[in-house]
């Protein structure tokens, strides 16, 4: 079945990012000169997805005012000539059918995807982390879907990450298939280093099976109290196939701050307009240092 609907969590509190996250939600901070949440949107486009999910909550209301249409503003730059500025506006409020819901508590991941289930319905679907950016030639969750679509499975995008960094991931029981591709047999969610499973981590992307609404529904409060997406990602892969995939890109945890400005230096350097800019200033600065 064709994947034609994302969900983008972004209803979480971002406290590692205060006091920056006090008033503007971390997924409104800017990499460059686009949001962190446009760039999550975009390669959900870019994989083919046309109905995207945000979950938010009462403190976000600036990301879906950022989908809109804002006519003064457009007035404007349209009678001051400034076409460029109103075709980047535009674009952001017809990037893709953007639809809101919600998360009244913030009870965890697990939670806020579950807030999804009507949106989502019987279909598989994908899950962006609104926080996580991947830069890529072939987007991320192109890769989990083509390799969902391979194997008829659940996928969950993971890379190596160091042993002393796992206990902040979920770590991955994998047995290979072929390629870039593994098969799950377990997980398990910020494990101390005895008791991970492998260097392979769960990294912000998922194809899931609508099944996992139902598991999320009787999932309890795991680590930190909350509802964790790993719990039911590891009763829902001893229920059906899944498969994790070494995704080739780079990700970037936003919500984090250097994860923040290493993808800030990145896209600056990938951007058309200032990317010779900024190789010059940080070989001037790397000279001075
Ligand atoms: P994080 O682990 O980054 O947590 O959530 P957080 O609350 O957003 O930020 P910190 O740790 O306080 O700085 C991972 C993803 O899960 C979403 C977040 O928005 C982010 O996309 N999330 C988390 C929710 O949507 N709801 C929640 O209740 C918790």
């Amino acid at each position: 079945m064709k994947i034609t609907k994302a969900v983008v969590t972004a209803g979480g509190l971002g406290t590692r990012m205060l006091p920056a996250t006090k008033t503007v939600p971390k997924e409104m901070l800017p990499l460059a000169d686009k949001p962190v949440i446009q760039y999550v949107i975009e390669e959900a486009v870019a994989s083919g997805i046309s109905d995207i999910l945000v979950v938010t909550n009462r403190a976000k209301s600036a990301v879906d005012d950022y989908f809109d249409y804002t006519p003064e503003l457009e007035e404007k730059l349209a009678s001051a000539g400034k076409i460029e500025e109103l075709e980047a506006v535009r674009r952001t409020a017809d990037i893709a059918n953007v639809f809101y819901v919600r998360q009244k508590e913030t009870l965890g991941l697990g939670h806020a995807v579950w807030r999804a289930r009507r949106f989502v319905g019987n279909e598989p679907f994908a899950v962006l982390l609104g926080d996580d950016v991947t830069m890529a030639d072939v987007p991320v969750t192109r890769q989990l879907i083509d390799a969902a679509e391979q194997y008829g499975a659940s996928a969950v995008g993971t890379q190596r990450v160091p042993a002393d960094a796992i206990s902040k991931y979920s770590s991955l029981k994998v047995e290979p298939l072929g390629g870039r591709v593994f098969r799950v047999e377990d997980m398990n969610e910020k494990p101390r280093p005895e008791e991970m499973f492998s260097e392979y981590a769960i990294l912000g992307r998922y194809v899931l099976s609508h099944e996992i609404f139902d598991i999320l529904e009787g999932t309890s409060p795991g680590y930190g109290g909350e509802i964790q997406l790993t719990d039911g990602l590891r009763t829902l892969c001893r229920r059906s196939p899944m498969v994790a995939v070494d995704f080739e890109g780079r990700r970037y945890d936003t919500g984090s701050l250097r994860g923040f400005l290493e993808a800030t230096v990145d896209f600056s350097l990938k951007h058309a307009d200032i990317g010779e800019w900024m190789r010059e200033f940080i070989k001037k600065r790397a000279g001075e240092l």
